[in-house]
């Protein structure tokens, strides 16, 4: 698809219908093509360099589901969604990872591994440089975030981006080190329960003349 369908599509409305859920129905569960929809959209976010140093964990066993409110604040929308993506950064960004990374732009564009030299040399220099590594790949994983937002407020999904959880007690119970990664940021997804008040409440934003400038 090379153009969008603009006609029946506004934007502000699906944006504004978007909150941040804090009751799901928990008896409403995603179907497949929704969720495949919505795994798509974080598999197509964007990444600095195109790194993708993430994974993205869906978690939609009951019975591990129920044992995250008490290590979430308390909260119940990791238990009560039908999917909890758990946007991790990997354990470690390093050269194996872009060498994987090089391969697959050759074998995906049809390019030479040698056309893609100094690509690789400039990404393995920025790897060689002293910021800090897990900042950076925790920043990239917000953008997931974003995008993971924005394709589930399009598909009429409720989610909630969370952060006010215990990151180590979740990398614990889903045994998130063995598979490589960290927990940086959580989303339940699924459905507002009908009874969830903060769905009727006026959206809070600064006015666009404080926040917008134009030069
Ligand atoms: C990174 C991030 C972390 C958040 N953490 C939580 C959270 O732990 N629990 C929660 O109920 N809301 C959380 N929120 C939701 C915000 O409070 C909410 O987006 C904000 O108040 C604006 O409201 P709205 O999203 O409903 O428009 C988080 C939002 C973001 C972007």
């Amino acid at each position: 698809m090379t153009t969008i369908e603009k006609e029946n599509f506004d934007l502000t409305n699906v944006l504004t219908r978007r909150y941040a859920t804090k009751k799901f129905d928990s008896s409403r569960k995603l179907d497949d093509a929704t969720y495949r929809q919505l795994e798509n959209s974080l598999l197509l976010s964007a990444s600095s360099f195109g790194l993708q140093p993430w994974k993205f964990v869906f978690v939609t066993d009951p019975e591990i589901k129920a044992q995250l409110p008490a290590f979430s604040w308390g909260q119940n929308q990791p238990q009560d969604c039908s999917h909890l993506v758990v946007i991790c950064r990997i354990s470690e960004l390093n050269e194996e990872h872009i060498d994987r990374y090089i391969q697959k732009i050759a074998s995906t564009r049809g390019v030479t591994l040698e056309s893609l030299e100094s690509y690789s040399g400039m990404m393995k220099g920025f790897l060689k440089s002293p910021s800090d590594k897990i900042h950076w790949m925790e920043k990239q994983c917000y953008i997931a975030l974003g995008t993971l937002l924005t394709a589930a407020a399009a598909l009429g999904v409720d989610a909630c981006p969370m952060e006010g959880f215990d990151a180590k007690a979740y990398d614990q119970i889903l045994g998130l080190s063995e598979k490589g990664c960290h927990s940086v940021v959580v989303c339940p997804l699924g459905y507002r329960a009908e009874d969830d008040h903060y769905a009727k409440l006026a959206k809070v934003r600064f006015d666009a003349e404080d926040i917008v400038i134009k030069i």
